[in-house]
């Protein structure tokens, strides 16, 4: 690797050599972390002008879908602001193609969903920018951060797709692309600095390593609020092929407070059974002592609480495979087999990764290194603290599984499920969730959709409209497989719709007859109702798996289809509820 060649270099030979030494010795991440302290270093001067734009504005867009792209497009734009350079953050969804040839610093925030898709907001760009005319950028500049999880075969592919089709309109990168695994907050805020580093030629603030991650009402993934369980019931009957819980935590002491529609982020611990099993298998002495970004720890520790030891990612594929010699496993990588490497990992762990392609003389730490950080699990929060102060309740689908003869486990699910016991801590923060709120006027009507867990949101929104007695009238759409087994909180919703407080409920039991119906089947049966509530200004909610999400969207387009528009309109009436903010969607 050659990083240093500029003929225009300020350094002499020597601390050329100097640097490029200290460099080669360094892995992605730590290049990362050095090259964001190096920036720190310039921090003194005072000039504060975007090189050979004086005064020109940076757009940032951001395409999001559960709001992180969002939280970090604003974490730029104030960091931006304090060294004294403009800008305009826009959501994707709102932003013209046109205004793309007018922007001059175009600076890409995106996550990827679904199998690799772009968010829905940030759709429409993507496409004008690699399908029908496209537009030339060649006297604009850009980067990208990309927002993804390593877990998915086609990690951050949305960012990888603006990247390429901004290089292919013929505009400049500033810097190269960077792609962000689910704990990225460093490495955002590392590409930042690095961001406005390439744009202005001094900083203001004085020179230091990372800063923080943006904390969480005091509360992060990095520092959890321990919430005592209070207690936990089955919601699922007897002889129900699902298991959902519905848990309630306290946050007495914590000073957390949550809107409904936040998140509330869990930090589990490993199955120990698991952990044991993966220790005998690698062979590994339980205690040998490994170093975490918690500090040093025995490795049994470290697998139970720190790292992710079930879902395979490709970063550690590749770790892994390069500790290995196992040929098949290593050529898959190099070729980025991911189609093949896709399908072979379907079912499986870290632990049948070891055990098909053990590497002989392999050191505690090694394998550590090859290993993510334990991601926290989100969960919607299914409670208002007007109705429960100082609790939070979680809805939770325990994941149980067998697969490749090996009985599997959920983490954080079924830590939840089985492994905290009442009177115990869980390790949590809270995720505000901007995206998804209530309507601002208590008036407005809603109209919200939810299957299996997806109920959770609704159960916050209707506690909250209750406790506030918000006039505005509420129709729930509800699926899940049994309706004697799987009618989750089914008592409350009856409750709410004796008092008047639930306007309408439609339910979807998909397996109580021959054809299977679900929620989107029923909001078409209910077209004409759907259509006159979203013309009198209804607003739209919708939360669960992201296949319901999909069909529900398509339910929509047909229902607004099915009152006399064409099918381009419809698709535009939609976009428009989007763009307006009454269409809301938490899938995952
Ligand atoms: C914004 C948001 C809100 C959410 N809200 C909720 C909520 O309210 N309630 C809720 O229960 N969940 C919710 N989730 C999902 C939740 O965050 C976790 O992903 C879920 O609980 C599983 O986590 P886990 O640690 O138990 O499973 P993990 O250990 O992460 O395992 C899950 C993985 O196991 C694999 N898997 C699962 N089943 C099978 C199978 N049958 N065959 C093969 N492989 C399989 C899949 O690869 C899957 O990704 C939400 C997610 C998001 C992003
Ligand atoms: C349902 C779902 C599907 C996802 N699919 C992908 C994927 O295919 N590739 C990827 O890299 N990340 C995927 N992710 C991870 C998200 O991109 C990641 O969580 C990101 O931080 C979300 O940012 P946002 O809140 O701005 O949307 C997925 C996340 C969810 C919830």
């Amino acid at each position: 690797m050659k990083l240093i060649n500029q003929s225009d270099f300020l350094l002499d030979s020597r601390k050329q050599e100097d640097l490029q030494r200290f460099a080669e010795g360094l892995n992605r991440e730590q290049l990362l972390w050095a090259s964001g302290y190096l920036t720190g270093f310039g921090k003194s001067a005072p000039a504060q002008k975007i090189r050979g734009n004086t005064g020109e504005k940076i757009t940032i867009l951001f395409g999001t879908e559960t709001g992180n792209a969002k939280r970090l497009a604003e974490v730029l734009a104030t960091k931006a602001q304090a060294v004294g350079v403009q800008t305009n953050v826009q959501d994707m969804l709102v932003y013209g193609r046109a205004k793309l040839r007018r922007d001059r610093i175009i600076v890409i925030i995106v996550s990827t969903h679904g199998d690799g898709e772009p968010p829905d907001s940030a759709r429409t760009l993507l496409a004008s920018l690699t399908a029908g005319p496209v537009p030339e950028l060649h006297d604009s500049r850009f980067a990208v951060l990309a927002l993804g999880d390593a877990s998915y075969p086609r990690f951050c592919q949305a960012g990888k797709a603006f990247d390429v089709a901004l290089a292919s309109a013929g505009a400049e990168r500033l810097l190269p692309r960077v792609d962000c695994d689910v704990d990225y907050e460093e490495d955002a805020i590392c590409w930042m600095e690095q961001v406005l580093g390439t744009l202005t030629t001094g900083k203001s603030s004085p020179a230091a390593p990372l800063p923080a991650p943006v904390p969480k009402q005091g509360y992060s993934s990095h520092a959890t609020f321990p919430a005592v369980l209070l207690d936990k019931v089955n919601l699922s009957g007897r002889g129900s092929d699902r298991e959902v819980w519905h848990l309630e935590l306290d946050l007495d002491g914590s000073g957390l407070h949550y809107a409904p529609g936040d998140i509330a982020s869990v930090t589990p611990s490993n199955p120990p059974q698991l952990v044991e099993e993966l220790l005998d298998r690698l062979e590994l002495d339980h205690k040998a002592l490994v170093r975490t970004r918690q500090g040093e720890m025995p490795l049994v520790e470290a697998l139970a609480a720190h790292y992710e030891i079930t879902r395979i990612t490709w970063p550690f594929l590749e770790r892994y495979a390069r500790l290995s010699d196992a040929k098949a496993l290593q050529s898959a990588i190099a070729g980025r087999d991911v189609n093949g490497l896709d399908t072979w990992t379907d079912g499986r762990e870290v632990i049948d990764v070891v055990g098909q392609y053990p590497v002989k003389g392999l050191s505690a730490q090694s394998f550590a290194d090859c290993l993510r950080p334990l991601p926290p699990r989100r969960y919607s929060i299914a409670s208002s603290l007007l109705a429960v102060p100082g609790e939070v309740h979680l809805t939770v689908a325990a994941i149980r599984y067998s697969s490749h003869g090996r009985e599997r486990l959920g983490v954080a699910s079924t830590f939840l499920a089985d492994r905290v016991a009442i009177g115990r801590p869980v390790p949590i923060f809270i995720e505000p969730n901007a995206e998804f709120r209530l309507p601002e006027d208590s008036g407005q009507a809603m109209i919200m959709i939810g299957a299996g867990t997806g109920v959770a949101p609704f159960r916050s929104f209707l506690q909250e409209r209750e406790a506030l007695g918000a006039a505005g009238n509420n129709w729930f759409f509800f699926g899940d497989r049994h309706f004697s087994t799987d009618f989750l909180y089914q008592r409350e919703w009856l409750r709410w719709l004796k008092d008047g407080h639930l306007t309408r409920l439609d339910v979807a039991f998909s397996r109580d007859q021959e054809r299977k119906i679900y929620v989107q089947d029923r909001l078409r049966e209910r077209a004409c109702d759907v259509f006159a509530w979203l013309e009198e200004g209804a607003a739209v909610y919708v939360c669960g798996a992201e296949a319901m999400g999909r069909a529900v969207q398509q339910s929509l387009v047909d229902i607004v289809q099915s009152a006399g528009r064409t099918q381009v309109q419809a698709e535009e009436y939609i976009l428009e509820l989007k763009q307006t903010g009454r269409y809301h969607r938490d899938v995952y």
